[in-house]
């Protein structure tokens, strides 16, 4: 009888500990913690109940949308700084990211061991990650023949190339925001239909919304298909951006000053919105300031990744302003990057 008792005292104190480690440590230390999030999350696994499809949870035409069109499923810290953050600024919408590596997902523990190779993310729970299958995103639109010709393997910029041709059609079909990932997310854009200048004649496809079904997506996919050069960088990019607005919208005018412009039903964000750094200055983004800039006229920020060939990376504690934006607006990937610097492991770049 009274081992009985030992056993269900001993029991009763494991389960108060785990209660207590869970509350107590929970916030300061997400990372250690999170494998106890699933594994007292288990049980409730349901194999057999119907897992969300992209359709469904994008239905409302007011998602976030991130891909990454590699088979890398280690996504870099900036990566999930851009989730993370967008996560963050938009806590009633959802954030999807959509990536090639991903194996398909059938079931509730598909769903669940998808989500478990990004703790950080799963954190979040307007945060879904979804396998991108290209033919079926590009299913009846004017990419889906274009795609079936192109051979990825003779194309030089393919990774590029499929990437923006997966977020017009995706655009197309759900509506919502697409943003890159190297853009950190600080405050809700509250723009249904935007296109971003990233110079005053120029636009960017790196971050745009618009309702599903909308004209401007269509007619993008159909002269990415007519015009296709795949040989010329970002000619499906932002010069069929700039592009197609010219052609069907407006003749862009530029700006006076921090204006936005509208652009036939479109709204041509400012290029302080996104790119209050520009291109060419992007180094700025890993040296430290003086006084750090208030951003007050932007939305979010885009860091150029694609320029850093010299792998800039953040460090922690270096004071750079990448340092003190990852600090505040994507603490959990801060905290990780924080771990991997103190804890290296074999696998960890
Ligand atoms: C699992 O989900 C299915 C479908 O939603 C439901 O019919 C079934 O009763 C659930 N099983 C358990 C054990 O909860
Ligand atoms: C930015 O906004 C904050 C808060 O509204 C304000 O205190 C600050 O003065 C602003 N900074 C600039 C440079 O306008």
């Amino acid at each position: 009888m009274s081992k009985i008792l030992q056993v269900v005292a001993i029991l009763m104190l494991a389960v108060a500990c785990g209660f207590l480690y869970k509350v107590t440590f929970y916030p300061h230390n997400a990372f250690r913690i999170i494998p106890f999030f699933y594994s007292s999350d288990e049980p409730t696994i349901n194999a057999t109940s119907k897992t969300l499809t992209p359709k469904e949870i994008l239905q409302n035409g007011n998602g976030i949308i991130f891909i990454e069109t590699t088979n890398r499923m280690e996504p870099p810290a900036l990566v999930l700084c851009a989730v993370e953050s967008a996560a963050r600024v938009y806590p009633d919408r959802p954030v999807t990211f959509f990536m090639k590596g991903l194996p398909d997902i059938n079931s509730k523990e598909d769903e669940i061991r998808a989500k478990q190779r990004f703790p950080i993310l799963s954190f979040y729970d307007n945060v879904y990650i979804f396998p991108l299958r290209m033919e079926e995103i590009y299913n009846n639109t004017p990419l889906l023949p274009w795609y079936k010709k192109v051979n990825p393997d003779k194309e030089i910029h393919w990774i590029h190339v499929s990437s923006d041709g997966i977020r017009l059609a995706l655009l197309w079909k759900f509506g919502g925001i697409y943003m890159d990932t190297d853009i950190i997310s600080i405050r809700p854009i509250p723009l249904k239909n935007f296109l971003a200048a990233e110079s005053a004649l120029v636009s960017s496809n790196g971050v745009f919304g618009l309702c599903p079904s909308h004209a401007f997506a269509w007619k993008s996919m159909e002269d990415f298909v007519q015009n296709y050069n795949g040989a010329i960088w970002g000619h499906q990019g932002p010069a069929l951006f700039t592009r197609i607005l010219n052609k069907f919208f407006c003749t862009i005018p530029g700006f006076q000053s921090t204006e936005d412009v509208m652009c036939g039903n479109i709204l041509f964000t400012n290029p302080v919105r996104f790119y209050p750094i520009p291109g060419p200055t992007w180094r700025r983004f890993y040296e430290v300031w003086d006084h750090l800039p208030a951003f007050n006229d932007s939305y979010a920020l885009h860091l150029f990744n694609y320029a850093n060939t010299e792998h800039f990376t953040m460090v922690p504690g270096s004071n750079s302003l990448v340092d003190r934006l990852y600090k505040q607006y994507c603490p959990f990937t801060y905290g990780l990057v924080l771990k991997k610097q103190s804890f290296p492991s074999k696998n960890s770049r």
